[in-house]
């Protein structure tokens, strides 16, 4: 099979989306969540054919869909020869090479490792694929399940601190009601199968040495913006870091050992529950600090000046509506430069 995407001829494998072909192939392609939800990756269809994986995906609206020829990169597999236009007619660009370049995604076979239940309704779950998966810290990856259900999960810990010959894959889940993927990976047993496509995402560590960095997520969101903060603490020790962690309850809050770590090495956080914490809870997770409130009220009231997070590195990861207020309150008002922020929203 067979796509060509402005100038770019790419060959894709049986059964793998436009997208993974073309960054597989060194080309950077526009996109976000590579899950369907957010429209980045739409193209036009300009001749062949090709099936959509969710045909009813969120990222085409129905005026995308009236127009006939809209098409998701990340949702399409195509079928036979095929040829895609980018937006605007745009040329797709070679991505970067060299270190710090993001890794090429792939797909591998991989089996469950283990299932620890962090809190009520969130698991550390460890995925081993049958090859390392060599990502950035910040990155995720697509999980597809037996039953064909694919699903991004972002990696909870830095990649250096793997052990020597700890290929595992760290993934904070947190199971929604009804949900397939985390119902099944909830339920899931050590050796039961799945596939791993990736590494995906673009809100990966490229901070500079010297740069102050913020981190916030929300519920699972914290995965990935702990990940980023041990790294970034990896990679300058003196750096100055603060991370924001927002949970419905203090009984929600989940990998305080690693917050504490966090702590330990110079960082500091700040752990906000939506309904304010137990003086027990206080205790228990001293000496962080965790207090009551939104998370995004929490990073207003800690940076009321226009300026105080001027020259900052913003990382956010988690629900939607945290992560779009958190873009209106930090980058539409030009307190920090869209350049500077880097964010997962998990669809
Ligand atoms: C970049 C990114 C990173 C994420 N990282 C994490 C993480 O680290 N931890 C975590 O807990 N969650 C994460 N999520 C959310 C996660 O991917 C799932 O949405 C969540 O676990 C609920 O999935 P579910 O199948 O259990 O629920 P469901 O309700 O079954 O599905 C959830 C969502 O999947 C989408 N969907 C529905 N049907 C289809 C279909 N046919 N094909 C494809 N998609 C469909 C819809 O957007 C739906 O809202 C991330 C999401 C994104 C986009
Ligand atoms: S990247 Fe394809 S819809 Fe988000």
């Amino acid at each position: 099979m067979r796509v060509r995407i402005g100038d770019a001829d790419v060959v894709c494998a049986p059964g793998e989306t436009v997208l993974l072909s073309a960054l597989r192939a060194g080309w950077d392609l526009p996109y976000e969540c590579a899950s369907g939800g957010c429209g980045s990756c739409k193209a036009v269809l300009a001749a062949g054919d090709v099936r959509s994986l969710w045909p009813d995906a969120p990222g085409l609206s129905e005026r995308d869909r009236r127009k006939g020829d809209r098409v998701l990169a990340c949702q399409s597999v195509p079928a036979g020869e095929a040829v895609v236009r980018l937006p605007g007619g745009a040329a797709p660009q070679r991505a970067a090479s060299g270190p710090g370049a993001r890794p090429v995604p792939g797909r591998r076979p991989a089996r469950i490792g283990a299932v620890l239940q962090l809190s009520p309704d969130t698991a550390l779950v460890t995925v081993v694929p049958d090859r390392p998966v060599a990502y950035l810290a910040g990155q995720f990856v697509l999980l597809e399940l037996p039953d064909g259900t694919r699903r991004a999960y972002s990696m909870s810990r830095e990649p250096t601190d793997a052990p020597a010959g700890d290929d595992c894959l760290e993934l904070v889940v947190r199971r929604v009601p009804g949900g397939r993927a985390s119902s099944w990976l909830a339920g899931a047993a050590a050796g039961d199968p799945l596939v791993v496509e990736g590494p995906y995402g673009r809100a990966h560590v490229r901070s500079p040495a010297d740069r102050p960095v913020v981190c916030v997520g929300g519920g699972s969101g914290l995965g990935p913006v702990v990940a980023v903060a041990e790294r970034c603490l990896t990679e300058s020790p003196d750096r100055a870091v603060r991370l924001y962690y927002g949970a419905r309850t203090d009984a929600d809050v989940v990998l305080a050992d690693r917050l504490l770590r966090l702590q330990a090495r110079g960082a500091r956080v700040d752990v906000v529950t939506d309904v304010p914490p137990s003086a027990e809870a206080a205790g228990r997770f001293a000496p962080l600090a965790v207090r009551g409130g939104r998370v995004v009220e929490a990073v207003d009231a800690d940076h009321p000046g226009p300026a105080d997070l001027a020259g900052h590195d913003v990382y956010l990861a988690g629900p939607t509506p945290m992560v779009d207020a958190l873009l209106a309150s930090l980058v539409r008002t030009g307190r920090v430069g869209a350049d500077r922020t880097f964010f997962d929203r998990f669809l």
